[in-house]
């Protein structure tokens, strides 16, 4: 079956978050949920409809603004939600063997559309490890 990613902007990653699409949309059921423009929005809007998802249906999301941390900041106050913030492909392997992260977020005005792309693979394709590191995130949820 097709994974569903849910895939949100505020007008910082707007562009970006385009770029993304594109480039998953033969793979994956990409779902955007905004915005829908460049024009000026709040990032704390979209990354909650996109966490509300995610915790609804048990899928993952990609959150992109500016920087990329206004989104991880405000996904991460939902229980459940394990955001990460990634500027490299190490850091997505790794956020997704150890933390089984649900939410990758990006910065447009930080990461660079090739190297972002390469995250965004590296994020989506690597699997949970388990073991030892299902405790822990068991923990987190505590
Ligand atoms: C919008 O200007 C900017 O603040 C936002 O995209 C994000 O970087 C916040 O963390």
């Amino acid at each position: 079956m097709t994974e569903r990613i849910i895939i949100g902007s505020d007008h910082g990653g707007f562009m970006l978050k385009g770029e993304i699409i594109k480039h998953l949309q033969a793979d994956y059921d990409v779902v955007d949920i905004g915005c829908y423009s460049k024009d000026s929005c709040d990032y704390p809007i979209i990354a909650k409809n996109a966490v509300n998802e995610v915790l609804k249906t048990n899928c993952r999301a990609i959150l992109v603004c500016g920087t990329g941390i206004g989104m991880s900041i405000t996904a991460n106050r939902f229980k459940g939600i394990r955001a990460s913030h990634c500027t490299d492909a190490f850091t997505a392997r790794m956020t997704r063997m150890h933390n089984n992260s649900n939410v990758l977020c990006l910065g447009e005005r930080i990461t660079g559309t090739g190297l972002a792309l390469d995250i965004v693979d590296t994020w989506l394709k690597t699997e949970f490890e388990g073991g030892r590191h299902q405790r822990r995130v068991e923990q987190i949820e505590d």
